[in-house]
């Protein structure tokens, strides 16, 4: 295969034998070999795939419940074998599946991870040399000393997922994993496989989400009764999975037709390059018109809200300290309650102070909100570079305010923090904190506007002829 390929499948089929009743599988294992009865019948869970995955890319899977997307990737993660066709698999190939890591429940967690990571290629000297890493990734506290069947779900993907990232895989599979983690640990994975792709490991992806799909992935496929039905840019292939998804029953054929038809591109990965993760690229959060109501607090009210305990991220990073310190990145009401529970069109201010260790000109500070799966959805700046503070002398502590309406749609949103400084004549971050601080916002159940951002649509409806209008 090219060098070029990660994975390159051609033909394959996928069968599984169906017994009607349980008696049938005794019958048919003691059924003579020579004139043997079938006791099955074969059921085609995939069906004449063609697919091939260029080293880099994101590839996202999506179809329907029961449409093959889990059998593909055990058939590609050599879990299951094939029926027909072939396989091949150019890499290091680290996979969380839907049904587990293929951990052993009587092992603990410590004993699971060296079992995992060798599975995975790694000598037990490599496991334990990155085993600190993966512990403090699953962040499972004692539990890793205890027998995995006594894990929760979400215990059991943390573990999973954090050996599966810290093997340094060249493919990375991951099947609906995510979905079992809470949020903080959700950003930390999405924030670890961002990392992964900009190595230029091979990311596999199934989700039902579209939202995550649109925004981590190069290129989807759509998977129905086990057939690739398409194949294209992802905004295209989450379009014709809404579509089947929505499908009245008897439009369903018809609809999977056309779309069989219609295939935007062949089976050549759409992207080389992978794109950036910028918000200017995603034009994803596609607005409708919200009849008027918009924002639900007015100005002078007091911002609603609380704080959770739990609400705590988990994926915190910090680059490029020199001589200046962020610190007690936080959200608070305009009259200083500190909430990260939030009410949609309430004001709130995002707060952090910064300790100055050394003398430095031309500060400026910046904050950015993103989702949980990093896409930047706005931000801003404390002021122009000329209007920019022109000394800070050392020890001195800077607390930087920036008041902010809360116009998101019901979701977990994170925030960065940084501080710029002129050094050499150059701006450039002094302190920066990747997901500094996190918060949520409280679903809106009487919403009209779609999309992350409540951009306050008034639309104007008017009847333009004369014909009669009925509601
Ligand atoms: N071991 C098996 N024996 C018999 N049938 C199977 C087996 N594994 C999967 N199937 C069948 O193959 C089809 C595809 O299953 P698969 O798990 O790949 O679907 P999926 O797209 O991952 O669905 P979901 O979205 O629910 O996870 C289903 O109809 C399923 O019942
Ligand atoms: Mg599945």
């Amino acid at each position: 295969m090219s060098s070029e390929l990660a994975i390159r499948i051609e033909g394959l089929s996928k069968s599984f034998p169906i017994y009607d009743q349980p008696m049938h599988r005794l019958y048919q294992m003691l059924s003579p070999r020579k004139h043997k009865q079938r006791w099955y019948r074969q059921f085609q869970a995939l069906n004449g795939i063609d697919l091939s995955v260029r080293k880099g890319e994101t590839l996202g899977v999506v179809g329907r419940n029961g449409s093959g997307k889990s059998t593909l990737l055990q058939v590609i993660c050599g879990t299951l074998t094939p029926s027909a066709g072939e396989v091949q698999v150019n890499g290091r190939i680290a996979a969380l599946l839907e049904l587990g890591a293929g951990f052993n429940p009587e092992f603990t967690g410590r004993e699971n991870v060296f079992l995992y990571g060798t599975v995975l290629g790694l000598t037990r000297q490599q496991v334990q040399e990155r085993f600190d890493e993966i512990a403090a990734f699953a962040d499972i506290g004692e539990f890793i000393e205890q027998p995995v069947k006594n894990y929760s779900s979400g215990m059991y993907v943390r573990l999973a997922f954090a050996v599966a990232i810290n093997v340094t895989p060249d493919i990375l599979v991951v099947d609906e994993a995510l979905s079992v983690g809470d949020e903080a640990f959700q950003r930390k994975c999405f924030a670890r496989i961002n990392r992964i792709r900009d190595d230029g490991a091979t990311v596999l992806f199934v989700s039902h989400s579209a939202g995550i799909v649109t925004q981590l992935c190069d290129r989807a496929v759509l998977l129905e009764r086990g057939e690739l039905l398409s194949n294209g840019s992802p905004k295209f292939v989450v379009s014709r999975y809404h579509k089947m998804l929505y499908a009245p029953l008897d439009r369903l054929e018809a609809i999977r037709e056309a779309i069989r038809m219609e295939k935007e591109g062949s089976d050549r990965p759409v992207s080389a390059t992978l794109p950036s993760l910028s918000a200017t690229d995603r034009e994803d959060a596609k607005l409708v018109s919200d009849a008027g109501r918009t924002s639900t607090a007015s100005s002078g009210s007091a911002s609603r809200g609380w704080y959770d305990d739990g609400l705590v991220p988990k994926s915190t990073v910090r680059y490029d300290t020199r001589g200046a310190r962020i610190a007690a990145p936080h959200i608070e009401t305009p009259d200083g309650r500190k909430v990260n529970v939030l009410h949609a069109g309430d004001e709130y201010v995002y707060v952090f102070q910064v300790h100055f260790q050394e003398s430095v000109g031309g500060v400026r500070f910046g904050m950015l909100i993103k989702t949980l799966t990093g896409l930047e959805l706005g931000g801003a700046a404390s002021s122009l570079p000329q209007d920019s503070l022109a000394l800070v002398e050392a020890g001195r502590t800077v607390e930087a305010r920036f008041r902010f309406r809360c116009l998101l749609d019901g979701g977990t949103y994170f925030c960065n923090a940084g501080v710029l400084a002129r050094i050499a004549e150059e701006e450039t971050y002094i302190d920066r904190l990747i997901d500094a601080a996190m918060f949520r916002v409280m679903p809106q159940p009487e919403r009209l506007a779609t999309g992350y951002v409540d951009f306050c649509v008034s639309p104007d409806i008017a009847v333009v002829d004369a014909g009669k209008v009925s509601a």
